[in-house]
């Protein structure tokens, strides 16, 4: 599809994936495997007590996520694009394509945020690339885009990083 066409149908492809079956409107980076590692953090288990000072936002990413992997918790590694550590550092401006992903490790769930003409966009996909957006209500693309576009103080452009095992290194 021609670039800029892409760009204005944005909006649309959001109310297809809230409308109908969702689909990633990010793509799969096959090789993310071969990218630097810029954090290791962690989704905590479901019956895990976060300190009482967790800000409101990671409080709510966490129990967005922790049913995953049956509420036993994961590790969440994030893989950024090597032409994107720059950038990734600034929290933008993004180019064009994928910027990062991040890994739950178990059981093996891919989250993708790409740039495109300085949005950010999403994609949910299992490790071999296979689109799993559909899979849960929090795996839609739109989903996504409402938490990191809520907390504009801490999501910039997009990205969000604040490791949450950060806030349990002094307990
Ligand atoms: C309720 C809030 C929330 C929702 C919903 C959410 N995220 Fe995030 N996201 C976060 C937070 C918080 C972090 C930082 C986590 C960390 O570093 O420990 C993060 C980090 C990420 C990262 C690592 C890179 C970075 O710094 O942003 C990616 C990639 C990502 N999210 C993609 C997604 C995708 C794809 C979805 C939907 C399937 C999604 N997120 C849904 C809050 C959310």
């Amino acid at each position: 599809m021609n670039y800029w066409r892409k760009v204005a149908l944005l909006p649309c492809f959001y109310l297809v994936s809230v409308l109908a079956q969702a689909e990633s409107i990010a793509s799969y980076p096959a090789d993310w495997r071969s990218w630097p590692v810029v954090g290791e953090s962690m989704v905590p288990g479901k019956d895990v007590v976060l300190p009482e000072d967790t800000p409101l936002f990671i409080q709510q990413a966490v129990a967005a996520y922790n049913w995953i992997n049956d509420g036993k918790g994961t590790k969440l590694t994030t893989y950024v694009h090597p032409d994107k550590l720059k950038q990734y550092a600034s929290h933008g401006p993004y180019d064009d394509g994928v910027t990062v992903v991040g890994v739950y490790e178990t059981p093996g769930v891919v989250f993708v945020t790409e740039h495109l003409a300085g949005e950010a966009i999403y994609g949910t996909y299992d490790t071999e690339g296979k689109d799993i957006s559909s899979q849960h209500p929090t795996f839609e693309p739109e989903y996504c885009a409402r938490c990191h576009t809520a907390y504009q103080d801490i999501c910039i452009n997009g990205t969000c990083s604040v490791p949450v095992i950060e806030l349990f290194k002094d307990n």
